[in-house]
């Protein structure tokens, strides 16, 4: 019997793969039999996740670029092509913040570091461009591919405090929506862009502002919490169920949506 979600032998191509959200997609793909290409920064964590990937018997490559270097991304492109000769599905996971995009209880909107949220803008936004504007080339070729971008609940729902984050996330989502109409139109229906929109999960980019030294909770986290039907943070592997359909055929007529993975935080109020 055909299985709908399968990824067998798919080329998945990960950006910001050595990180916590970024560590679970590759082990899972690996496991699922798809041939799963890690791009990261940090070499030895690279080599170290594909080692892992490949001891649990899956087929794994990590190759190093910055996805703010066009040089280094589309180096990262050459290799892939040259190695598999094609491109199944982008995840564009590589994003984050960065503390002076952030405004503390005691700072106001007019102390933003303006370079820092330029920084940030530049990372979710164009980290996700120049992989996309590489790696699409294969599946225009193809007429076929799925390119999944990470987005975030605060591009939804402004936050508080995430000034910067939650704008860049916002044009992340609206570059989804944007690239399915301008990808089906011209290249046809198997070309596929779709966002998540991750809730709260405690990660090495929000472990100070969710968690204590101690690892209790911050007033924030508490908040988060409580505006949270499951009253908790997400697990990194609750993105993996989303994320294989997204990259199946199961999800074959599904373009420009936006997947909501929170607990239920988006739709509550009181
Ligand atoms: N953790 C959460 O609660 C949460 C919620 C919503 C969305 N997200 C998004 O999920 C994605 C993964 O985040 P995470 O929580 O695993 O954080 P993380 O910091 O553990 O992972 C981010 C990864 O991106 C990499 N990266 C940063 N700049 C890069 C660059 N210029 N080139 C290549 N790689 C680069 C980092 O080295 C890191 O490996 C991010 O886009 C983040 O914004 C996270």
């Amino acid at each position: 019997m055909k299985n709908l979600f399968s990824v067998a032998d798919r080329v998945i191509v990960i950006t910001g793969a050595t990180g916590v959200l970024g560590h679970a997609m590759v082990l899972h793909f690996a496991e699922q039999g798809a041939r799963v290409v890690l791009i990261g920064r940090k070499q030895e964590v690279g080599r170290a996740l594909e080692a892992q990937a490949r001891a649990a018997g899956g087929e794994a490559l990590f190759v190093a670029a910055d996805v703010l270097d066009t040089a280094q991304v589309e180096q990262a492109y050459a290799t892939v092509m040259a190695r598999y000769g094609r491109v199944d599905v982008l995840i564009n996971g590589a994003g984050g913040n960065q503390p002076g995009a952030t405004i503390p209880p005691d700072k106001t909107l007019f102390d933003l570091d303006l370079g820092a949220l330029r920084g940030v803008m530049d990372l979710n936004l164009m980290g996700t461009v120049l992989p996309t504007l590489s790696f699409a080339r294969a599946m225009v070729e193809q007429k076929r591919g799925s390119i999944i971008n990470v987005a975030s609940e605060s591009a939804l729902r402004p936050l508080t405090r995430v000034a910067g984050y939650g704008v860049a996330k916002a044009a992340v989502v609206n570059f989804t929506k944007y690239l399915c109409g301008e990808l089906a139109q011209k290249y046809g229906d198997g070309l596929r862009v779709n966002a998540i929109a991750p809730g709260f999960f405690l990660t090495e980019q929000n472990r100070t502002l969710l968690t204590h030294p101690d690892g209790s909770l911050t007033p924030r986290a508490q908040t988060i919490l409580s505006h949270t039907p499951f009253g908790r943070f997400g697990t990194p592997e609750e993105l993996l169920g989303t994320l294989q359909w997204l990259a199946s055929d199961a999800s074959a007529f599904v373009s420009g949506t936006v997947t909501v993975i929170d607990g239920g935080f988006d739709a509550f109020s009181i």
